[in-house]
C-alpha cells in the first residue's frame, strides 16, 4: 500500500526562486539560507519519493476573487508554472499523479471534507519555490506532485484544527491506496511576515521557533492556536503557517525531528524549514 514516509515544512518566499534561477544561491545574502537546505537536498536523493502531496497556497495566480476554494486538490496530469508578472519561471512542468489524486479526493469527500477538484491550473511560487529548495535545478522534477491548495489569502480561512484534521484524513486516504508508493507530504508558507500596512516587515523569531518545536513529538497543541494569535504574533501573512498543520496531522500521533533550519530575514520574511518522520506506534508483545 501507499505510505506517508516523511513530512517537510518550508517557507516559499518568491525571492528564493529568483536566487535559484539567477545563480545567486551561494552569495553572501542567500548562502546561509540555502546552506540550511543542503541536508534535505542530500536526504531527498536517498529517499526518492514517488509522490509529494504539496500543501501550498495560490497567490491570485490560478484563483482570484471570482473563485476562492478553501481546500482544493489537483487531479490533473500536469501543471505549468504560472506567470506572476515577470513571465513564468523557467522550471520544469509539474507532473501530477491523477490515480492517487482521484483516490485521495474520493476518500476525503466520503470522509466529509468537501474538496474542490481541479483538473487544470497553473502553479505559482507557493508550489515551485519549495520544489527548487528541495531539488535544485533538475531537467525534470524527480517526483510526481499532487497540489493541495489552501485558501490563506482571503478571510475566512480554515482553522488550525480543521487543517490538522484534514491531514489525518489524508493519511487514511493514502494508506487505503493499494499500490506501493513512497509518499511525502509538504506543508509550505510562513513563517512570520507581513507584506503591507503599518506592521509591514514584522518578524517573530521566538514565536516561529516555538511553532516549529510544537510539531515535533506527540503534542497536538499547535492545532488549537487561534487565527488571532497568528495575526498578532506573526503578521497578516503568518497565517500561511496553518498549512504546516495539514502536513503534521498527516504524520500520525508522534513525529521525530530529522532536520531544522531557521534564518532571518529573507525578503520580508523569516525562513523556516523542518523535516519530520512519523514514529510508528510500538506493538507491545502479548
Ligand atoms: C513574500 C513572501 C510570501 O509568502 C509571498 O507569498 C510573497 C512575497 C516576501 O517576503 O517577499
Ligand atoms: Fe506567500
Amino acid at each position: 500500500m501507499a505510505r506517508i514516509t516523511a513530512g517537510v515544512g518550508s517557507s516559499h518566499v518568491p525571492l528564493l526562486g529568483v536566487a535559484v534561477d539567477q545563480g545567486k544561491t551561494g552569495d553572501d545574502y542567500f548562502g546561509p539560507i540555502f546552506a540550511g537546505y543542503e541536508w534535505t537536498r542530500q536526504w531527498e536523493k536517498e529517499q526518492k519519493p514517488d509522490v509529494i502531496i504539496l500543501v501550498y497556497n495560490d497567490h491570485a495566480s490560478a484563483f482570484d476573487m471570482k473563485i476562492v476554494p478553501t481546500f482544493a486538490i489537483g487531479c490533473g496530469e500536469r501543471y505549468k508554472p504560472a506567470d506572476e508578472g515577470w513571465g513564468p519561471r523557467q522550471v520544469p512542468e509539474v507532473e501530477g499523479h491523477p490515480d492517487l489524486a482521484w483516490h485521495i479526493a474520493q476518500s476525503l469527500i466520503l470522509d466529509e471534507f468537501d474538496m474542490t477538484i481541479i483538473n487544470e491550473m497553473d502553479v505559482d511560487h507557493g508550489l515551485t519555490v519549495p520544489l527548487s529548495m528541495m531539488f535544485g535545478q533538475p531537467q525534470a522534477w524527480p517526483a510526481k506532485v499532487i497540489p493541495l491548495a489552501v485558501n490563506v489569502v482571503t478571510y475566512p480561512v480554515p482553522s488550525g484544527n480543521r487543517c490538522w484534521a484534514l491531514g489525518e484524513a489524508i493519511k487514511r486516504a493514502v494508506e487505503s491506496f493499494p499500490e506501493d508508493l513512497n509518499v511525502q507530504i509538504w506543508g509550505t508558507g510562513g513563517m512570520s511576515h507581513q507584506l503591507q500596512g503599518k506592521r509591514a516587515g514584522l518578524l517573530n523569531r521566538e514565536w516561529d521557533n516555538r511553532f516549529m518545536d510544537l510539531l515535533v513529538g506527540d503534542t497536538d497543541a499547535a492545532r488549537w492556536i487561534p487565527h488571532i494569535e497568528y495575526l498578532r504574533e506573526t503578521g497578516s501573512e503568518g497565517i500561511e503557517m496553518v498549512m504546516w498543520l495539514i502536513m503534521r496531522g498527516a504524520l500520525g500521533d508522534k513525529t521525530r525531528l530529522l532536520h531544522k533550519h531557521y534564518h532571518i530575514p529573507c525578503s520580508n520574511t523569516a525562513i523556516g524549514h523542518l523535516v519530520l518522520e512519523p514514529v510508528e506506534e510500538e506493538t507491545v508483545p502479548a
